[in-house]
């Protein structure tokens, strides 16, 4: 997604980062009704002078450079001859002259380690040579003391965002050699060739974590658990607010602001029949005793890698008999999807491991219409998602990838991907009887696939109804 030069988010991306060069003397132009600000020279040249050298200037390489270098060889090796172009993308405007925080797009990331909010507008271009690429990032230079925008420039000036790295300390930390932004224009024509081929590739090459990834998602996978930890202690007090589902939802995302970069996606905290609306994020609803909170959640950690988990938790402790056999159904599926996981399984076939026990509970329990068709899969009707997806940057990781890799690809060690069965009776499902109505019950772990089997990295979350119970107790 990162890649598609000819496309609406990153092209307009570039083009803004362009266009938007150099920076305006005075943003205030934009914004006279409030405008304060002293025009003088001698006001100018004061703000300019007086200020001391920065004392932390980047000059070494960052733990995922080597990784990334890695990564841009061999994507060097399937576009020989080809140019590359990969934008960090753009600031996107939430409101008049406010944007939304910056998060580089995941390509970007991926093949120059870069993680955090300080290089809007980059671009990264991979020149062909005779053996290989030469790579440049071209980053819009920080607008420091004697820069035009310093303290005049909302959206560049340091004066108002903080120190940027300038082009030499992201060379020194990337190893890439950079360049001003201002000079891609004139560098290359980027004639709107698809890239489709090129994003393509990078999400097929995402489908296998380094061990460096690996580390960045052990990292997003503590840090959540420790997030629904601190949810469990806030829940008498999301019990007792008008909005306890935005007592979780601060909680848990406040957490990831703490502990990462922020939430890898919106945090769904679903209680009662909220639960069975399968990415309830507007989280508007009061919190009971007696019903389920569905909380899925995942802390994106600095280098971006997010984690991606569901647990459904009784709001007073103890599930009651009907919603305790739901949640058992779903873990059953939960553990056959577990129990097949390994090399050389399709990833499909993980899927369809948690799809039987699925149907033959909700068979056993007579609520699956009778269809001479068997490809009709009426049972779905009660779990309409995927069990699983892979994880990386990106929640829904490596998405740009062909069907035979993704779905009908065979697990390798090294990949990461959630296993999230689930099971969603609406409130106004008059289907199936009336205990059901209202319960949604989805368990979501991260698993990275060894070499005979999967190792769940969330296993310290408890999954069994008597462990999560007992957890629960222990921390209230
Ligand atoms: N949180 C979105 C998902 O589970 O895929
Ligand atoms: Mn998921
Ligand atoms: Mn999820």
């Amino acid at each position: 997604m990162g890649v598609k030069v000819d496309a609406h988010g990153p092209s307009l991306g570039i083009r803004a980062a362009w266009e938007n060069r150099p920076v305006s003397e005075n943003k205030d132009e934009t914004n006279k009704a409030r405008a304060s600000r002293p025009n003088s020279a001698a006001f100018k040249e004061f703000l300019s002078t007086g200020w001391a050298e920065p004392d932390d200037v980047a000059t070494t390489l960052i733990a995922a450079a080597p990784y990334a270098a890695s990564r841009r060889d061999r994507l060097s090796a399937q576009f020989p001859g080809r140019r590359i172009v990969v934008p960090a993308g753009d600031l996107k405007v939430r409101a008049n002259d406010t944007d939304y925080r910056f998060r580089p797009l995941s390509d970007f990331a991926y093949l120059t380690g870069l993680g955090a909010d300080y290089e809007p507008g980059a671009v990264l271009v991979m020149e062909p040579t005779d053996d290989g690429h030469d790579a440049t990032l071209y980053v819009v230079p920080p607008a420091g003391p004697g820069d035009e925008g310093f303290y005049a420039d909302p959206r560049a000036g340091e004066f108002w965002i903080g120190r940027r790295p300038g082009l030499a300390e992201f060379a020194a930390m990337t190893g890439i050699a950079t360049a001003d932004l201002a000079d891609l224009p004139k560098d290359i024509r980027l004639a709107s060739h698809p890239h489709k081929p090129v994003s393509r590739a990078l999400s097929e090459m995402r489908f296998v974590k380094d061990e460096y990834e690996v580390q960045q998602l052990r990292d997003a996978v503590n840090a959540t658990i420790a997030g629904f930890e601190r949810v469990v202690r806030e829940l008498p007090r999301a019990v007792a607010h008008k909005r306890g589902e935005r007592v979780i939802e601060a909680t848990f995302d406040g957490h990831a602001r703490e502990e990462g970069n922020a939430v890898g996606y919106e945090t769904i905290a679903a209680s009662g029949a909220h639960a069975t609306t399968l990415h309830w994020i507007r989280n508007t609803g009061q919190v009971r005793e007696g019903d389920l909170l569905l909380l899925d959640a995942g802390v994106e950690v600095e280098s971006l890698y997010t984690a991606d988990i569901t647990r459904t938790l009784p709001i007073d402790g103890t599930f009651t008999e009907v919603q305790r056999r739901v949640y058992s159904t779903v873990l059953e599926a939960a553990d056959a999807a577990f129990a097949v996981a390994k090399p050389g399984v399709r990833f499909l076939d993980v899927h369809e491991a948690a799809m039987e026990v699925i149907e033959k509970r909700l068979t056993e329990w007579g609520i699956v219409p009778e269809h001479e068709d068997p490809d009709a899969k009426l049972f779905r009707r009660w779990m309409v998602h995927s069990t699983s997806h892979h994880l990386g940057l990106d929640v829904h990781d490596c998405a740009e990838a062909k069907r035979e890799l993704y779905m009908e690809g065979l697990l390798e060690p090294g990949m990461v991907f959630t296993i999230e069965p689930g099971l969603y009776f609406k409130a106004d499902d008059v289907t199936v009887p009336a205990e059901l109505r209202g319960i949604g019950v989805r368990i979501e772990d991260d698993v990275l696939v060894t070499s005979d089997g999967v190792e769940n990295l969330s296993a310290a979350l408890p999954r069994t109804p008597d462990a999560v119970e007992t957890w629960m107790t222990g921390l209230r």
